[in-house]
């Protein structure tokens, strides 16, 4: 493991990565014209799943960790502040289940831990985050759904090189905006936006999938007036979920398929999957709950698996989930649903009613996506009655998805496997950081249609967007406001995209990590 993650070895930030560039340079539309040439190119790559070397754990073993909750309060000054250590942790991932004997795990994530922090601001509470490096490799942090100035979204060339040994980051109280020095950064967080979900993660160009897979990913909640005067579920009634699957080396350490010098092996670049569930860190766990309305906040925060979350029993109170919010915030109204299908990135929120659950009898949330333990994720065992149960609200909230209008500007962009260069493009291209691939207009609206060969959930920074359609269907109540959108192949959607908020440069990419990392990304600036 040392071997791939020691910083001699990891390419120097700055520097793009050489394998890449020479698949694209390797391209020539004169090879193409051979006969038979294009039939041997070879086929689309696949997910695939990579086997741990240790047994896996048992299903149910494990307690729910949760997350320790950093609450930015604002100082009298009136911005609030918080500091982050990129670092290394040991954490009993696979010790939990105490039928068996194994080493801890080393994460490398924010604060040691994984996943880290759930950092909770108020909506238009600006904070500002302070985050030293304390690994041995450059990382870059991003927001993600956060409306962010530029200069703080993490531009997948924005790296935090390593704190140098001796060296300090200014004293928190110190920060007065968004700032970068050697071994650290200062993010600008405005939170000028809905309430909703969103997560930080690393975004460092061609490293995240493997920088994200080791543990640098974390909760980040914003909270405002209009959701409080809902009255859900909150307390120990408002869950927060982050599903990621992992697989685990005979060591118990964190296995992903790097070449020596830290990239992803191509025979995994389709996307890879783990062996082992983990909810907020822990394999397939087990939550007592008590039998009444709870909040579930669920991420999917694996690098490339989907997932198809089902309860494995008819609920009493007669509907299963009642989906009241998306990556964007809350819906108009409550949608009950039988299943929700989760993309990577994706969140959603969602209301459970356990009233008149059995006590002690187990309700599981399964993956039907898969099989077997593929198929669990974790279960609620209900242990106590509760007196009065909080209800579902009628309504939720406006949305006010802008409809298309003339003069509206349209771009399309596919997302494919390009056969030729052997790398993820958007529009044929893999991804440069210097290229623009659209410049839209401050406080513009745009229409964007999405087209996709394979399973890509396309990402885009800064915004939010409404969905005109999805595949031929209308979809924009119940789709909510989102910032990520998962297509499977073949499929086309709209999006109807307001930018506003900040000029500048970000991106927009796919968020199957191992196709984002090999170059399944583009760049959009906002211009004044
Ligand atoms: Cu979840 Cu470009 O980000
Ligand atoms: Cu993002
Ligand atoms: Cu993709």
């Amino acid at each position: 493991m040392a071997d791939s993650l020691d910083c001699a070895a990891s390419s120097k930030p700055g520097t793009i990565d050489r394998r890449k560039f020479l698949a694209t340079a390797a391209q020539g539309a004169s090879l193409l014209a051979l006969p038979g040439f294009a039939g041997c190119l070879g086929p689309r790559p696949e997910k695939r799943v990579l086997p741990s070397d240790v047994p896996r754990p048992a299903l149910f073993q494990s307690a729910l960790p949760l997350p320790p909750r950093l609450r930015a309060k604002p100082s009298p000054d009136g911005i609030a502040r918080l500091a982050l250590s990129a670092e290394e942790g040991l954490s009993s991932i696979l010790a939990s289940d105490s039928s068996r004997v194994s080493n801890p795990t080393r994460v490398r994530g924010y604060n040691g831990i994984f996943p880290g922090p759930i950092i909770e601001v108020d909506s238009g509470q600006r904070l500002l985050v302070l985050l030293a490096n304390r690994l041995n490799e450059p990382i870059v942090n991003h927001l993600h759904g956060g409306r962010t100035p530029a200069v703080s979204d993490g531009f997948p060339m924005d790296f935090i090189l390593p704190l140098a040994g001796g060296a300090n980051p200014p004293r928190l109280e110190e920060i007065q905006s968004a700032a970068k020095s050697g071994g650290w950064q200062v993010f600008d967080y405005p939170n000028q936006q809905r309430a909703t979900m969103l997560w930080y993660h690393d975004h460092r160009m061609d490293y995240t999938g493997r920088q994200v897979w080791h543990g640098l990913a974390g909760l980040y909640i914003v909270r405002d007036d209009e959701e409080r005067s809902l009255a859900l579920p909150s307390g120990d009634r408002e869950i927060a979920l982050a599903i990621a699957d992992r697989s685990f080396d005979a060591q118990c350490q964190f296995k992903y398929p790097s070449m020596p010098d830290g990239m992803l092996e191509e025979a995994y670049m389709g996307g890879v999957l783990g062996d082992v569930i983990l909810v907020n860190g822990a394999p397939w766990p087990s939550h007592p709950v008590a039998t009444g309305l709870y909040r579930l906040r669920i991420l999917n925060a694996s690098n490339s698996r989907d997932y198809i979350l089902e309860l494995d029993r008819t609920m009493p109170v007669g509907y299963q989930f009642a989906q009241i919010g998306t990556d964007g915030g809350l819906l108009q109204k409550a949608i009950h649903r039988r299943q929700i299908h989760l993309a990577p990135a994706e969140r959603v929120d969602l209301l459970v009613d356990f009233a008149g659950c059995p006590l002690g009898t187990p309700i599981r949330l399964l993956n039907t996506a898969d099989s077997g333990p593929l198929g669990h994720i974790m279960q609620f065992v209900p242990g106590q009655t509760v007196a009065e149960n909080a209800k579902l609200p009628d309504r939720l909230s406006n949305l006010e998805i802008p409809m298309p209008a003339p003069g509206m500007v349209e771009r399309t962009f596919d997302f494919k496997y390009s056969r030729l260069k052997k790398i993820w493009t958007v529009n044929g291209l893999g991804y440069d950081p210097e290229r623009m691939d659209a410049k839209p207009r401050l406080n513009s609206t745009e229409i964007w249609h999405l087209r996709t060969d394979f399973t890509h959930p396309v990402h885009l920074h800064l915004v939010h967007f409404g969905v005109l359609q999805h595949n031929g269907t209308p979809r924009a109540a119940d789709m909510g406001w989102k910032d990520t959108i998962n297509m499977v192949a073949g499929e086309t959607s709209t999006i109807i995209v307001p930018f506003t908020g900040f000029t500048g440069r970000y991106v927009f990419h796919c968020h199957n990590l191992e196709h984002e990392d090999m170059r399944m990304m583009a760049n959009f600036e906002v211009v004044a």
